[in-house]
């Protein structure tokens, strides 16, 4: 049975916004959205979806790019609370999807130990979005069998600490979510680890946005194919044979071109 679209006064609704485009919003979400007293957004929900929120709805951004200045997390979380706990509808906007990488469990967790009913509307992942820009799979028969989602984020000062060997392993497409300033480290570290140093990778900014790029090339060529992105722009690493797309078009000229020659 579908859930309800309708939102009871007091309860949460964490909606995944997709990665930026509101055609990629789902039908759902939109009309969460729409029923929403308070919402609640990161900033990575796209501009376009922001402009849905209707007039009478309070809204209210948690958090900066790249994670500056973010509202820490248990700021975000007594801020739902006290939202559902003063009887309002409340959307928790984040883009993707809420299950990846979105720090969903902390957020539901604390409003059910207050009683505080959370449900989730599913969003789009930047890993699916980048495949789709790119025409690209991410799985590919009989060469890439897993896919793993990671996150290259580390705490300040300390060192990645991900299973290399087993990221490195030939079937593996790797989409790594917060990996754009660990590139040189993600590459070097494969190699060591045995992955081949011509292994296809695609760098994806602002995926589904107006100003998306895609940025081709290979594994050794990782660090350097980042080098342009600025710290604001959202960027996911896809790597692995599934995403070579040779028929596809470069959208990134002057990189695209500098990174075939390497
Ligand atoms: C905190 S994670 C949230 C992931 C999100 N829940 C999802 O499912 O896509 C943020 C990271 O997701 C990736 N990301 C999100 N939106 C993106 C976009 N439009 N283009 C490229 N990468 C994106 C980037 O790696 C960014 O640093």
């Amino acid at each position: 049975m579908s859930q309800p679209e309708r939102i009871a006064p007091g309860e949460v609704w964490l909606v995944g916004a997709g990665p930026g485009d509101p055609d990629l919003l789902t039908r759902k979400a939109e009309r969460l959205i729409g029923a929403a007293d308070i919402i609640f957004y990161d900033a990575l929900v796209g501009p376009g979806i922001i402009a849905m929120i209707p007039a009478g709805a309070e809204r209210i951004s948690v958090g900066k790019r790249s994670g500056r200045h973010s509202r820490p997390q248990e700021s975000i979380n007594d801020l739902l609370l006290a939202a559902a706990l003063a009887g309002k509808r409340v959307v928790r906007l984040k883009g993707g999807d809420p299950s990846v990488f979105g720090r969903s469990t902390e957020e539901i967790e604390h409003l059910a130990a207050a009683g505080v009913v959370t449900r989730i509307c599913p969003g789009v992942t930047a890993a699916s979005a980048a495949a789709a820009s790119g025409q690209a799979s991410l799985t590919l028969r009989g060469l890439a069998r897993k896919l793993t989602f990671v996150t290259a984020h580390a705490r300040a000062g300390e060192a990645l600490d991900l299973d290399w060997m087993a990221l490195a392993q030939p079937d593996a497409t790797l989409a790594v979510y917060m990996g754009r300033s660990a590139a040189g480290e993600i590459s070097a570290r494969l190699i060591a680890a045995g992955r081949a140093a011509e292994t296809p990778v695609m760098v994806a900014v602002n995926v589904s946005l107006p100003n998306e790029r895609l940025i081709r090339g290979n594994l050794k060529s990782l660090a350097f194919l980042v080098q342009t992105i600025s710290d604001d722009d959202p960027t996911l690493l896809l790597i692995g044979e599934a995403v070579a797309g040779s028929a596809v078009e470069l959208r990134d000229a002057a990189t695209a071109e500098i990174a075939s020659a390497l």
